[in-house]
């Protein structure tokens, strides 16, 4: 394999990796940061801080990050289309450094505030990230591996949340003293993307249909895949290209007018629900007296090419479901050997969220579109996902003090409405090309014949929809 690509979605997922770093090392430090800020409250009013108002600002700090993963996602078209993938990559990197610095020195500062908006611009940060990373690896990589490529997003996540969970450890970083450089950790991750987004390629996709570059998009491709036998991809960007002449540049209110986009959109929209209703973050929140728990978590790399996203996507659910109520029962029968089961129920929870719910819906956004339309499809698709992650964040402990142990059946009637929406909604994407996956929408959209057909893979729309 080309080392070019392994090396250009190797910087990529550094983003992804931030991402999941800033999802977990708030965790751990919980108690400690509590008293920086009751220390901060004391000395500024000269009373303790009120328990209700600590409670209050925690949450706060915790949940802006979600708050500014929904702005970051939304955000996502405003720049890939203007300055390119990689270079968007780049210029986000300035959020990072910002909130590592106001992260790292709000102890310093004497101040909750910094913390706090360090948490905002970090999860913008992550928003972007979700969105930039997720297109860039699907547009570099060749039709065959890009679903393999497209775990190593969500690969990243796991891996940045076990080094939060690690650093995050009391001898580590977790305490007093470290905390702020726990947080301010952040900015080593952004130094080296920065140093080797520059040594990486601009996407052939992005030069060839949105710059109209051809050479540069040949010699971009020759050089990440190795070969100088490029030019039956190239034919089949200019295709695409020609396609989207056709479409033009696609808005987010056009996304929703336009029949042959209603349907991925749809789809799109409730494979994000799927991910995060499914109460991945719930139960994680719930057992990170289990550091670790992220370590056995398989990624699904070459089985997503051989066996498809679909196949896995409906696996994860089901095992997902199956999980929760094994949490369910233990939790409620309170038996002191049930206790193991709980952890056994945990970890399969979520190892059955990393073979597909976890990664497939980062990745298959940007397979169910084609270049015109693709970055409005991953802003909606992320604002969606980040807006489902807030939800449940701000809602769960409340849900858990009326609901108790039940609370998981609630994930678990989800679950299985996911999976029977994954079942007759959600078409096969492994091994089409771009053009094909949208050739399908558009046939079932009933928008004439195309010169491609869809092909069988795809043939897995069912319910009211016509048979392709
Ligand atoms: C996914 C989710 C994220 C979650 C993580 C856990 O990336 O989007 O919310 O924390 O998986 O692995």
């Amino acid at each position: 394999r080309s080392s070019q690509l392994m090396m250009a979605v190797g910087t990529a997922v550094i983003g992804s990796l931030q991402f999941g770093y800033n999802t977990g090392v708030i965790n751990a430090p919980q108690n400690i940061i509590e008293s920086f800020y009751n220390e901060t409250w004391s000395s500024r009013f000269s009373e303790p801080i009120p328990q209700t108002t600590l409670t209050a600002l925690w949450s706060l700090s915790v949940a802006i990050f979600s708050v500014g993963g929904m702005l970051g996602s939304f955000s996502v078209g405003l720049f890939v289309n203007r300055f390119g993938r990689r270079n968007s990559m780049l210029m986000a990197n300035v959020l990072a450094f910002i909130s590592a610095i106001f992260m790292g020195f709000s102890k310093l500062a004497a101040s909750f505030e910094m913390l706090t908006i360090g948490r905002l611009i970090v999860g913008v940060y992550s928003g972007l990230s979700t969105g930039f990373v997720p297109m860039y690896i699907e547009e570099i990589s060749p039709t065959s591996l890009r679903g393999a490529l497209g775990t190593l997003h969500q690969l990243g996540v796991v891996i940045g949340i076990l080094m939060a969970q690690i650093f995050g450890i009391e001898s580590i970083m977790g305490n007093a003293s470290l905390w702020p450089l726990l947080l301010g950790f952040t900015l080593l991750p952004a130094v080296l993307q920065c140093v080797l987004l520059p040594l990486c390629p601009e996407s052939p996709r992005y030069l060839l249909i949105n710059c109209n570059e051809e050479s540069k998009a040949r010699s971009v491709l020759i050089k990440l895949r190795g070969t100088d036998e490029v030019s039956e991809e190239m034919e089949e960007m200019k295709e695409e290209s020609q396609q989207m002449m056709k479409e033009k540049k696609v808005t987010i209110p056009e996304l929703f007018r336009a029949p042959m986009y209603r349907q991925p959109i749809f789809v799109a929209i409730m494979l994000q629900l799927s991910q995060q209703l499914s109460g991945i973050n719930a139960v994680s929140q719930m057992s990170k007296g289990e550091p670790l728990e992220g370590s056995g978590s398989p990624d699904p790399l070459f089985v997503v090419e051989r066996m498809g996203r679909r196949p896995l996507h409906l696996i994860g659910l089901m095992g997902m479901a199956v999980s929760a109520v094994f949490l369910t029962v233990a939790m409620a029968l309170l038996l002191k050997w049930m206790s193991y089961i709980s952890i056994v129920a945990i970890f399969s929870f979520v190892a059955f969220f990393e073979i597909g719910p976890g990664p497939i819906p980062w990745f298959i956004v940007a397979e169910l579109f084609s270049q015109g339309p693709r970055p409005a499809a991953i802003a909606v698709a992320g604002f969606s996902n980040w807006s489902a992650n807030f939800l449940v964040g701000m809602s769960f402990q409340y849900i858990e003090q009326l609901c108790g142990p039940y609370v998981f059946i609630i994930f678990t009637i989800l679950l299985l409405g996911f999976f029977v929406f994954t079942y007759f909604k959600v078409p096969e994407t492994k091994g089409c090309t771009f053009d094909e996956i949208a050739a399908g929408f558009r046939q079932s959209a009933g928008q004439g014949s195309d010169k491609y057909s869809a092909p069988e893979e795809f043939n897995t729309l069912r319910g009211d929809e016509p048979d392709l």
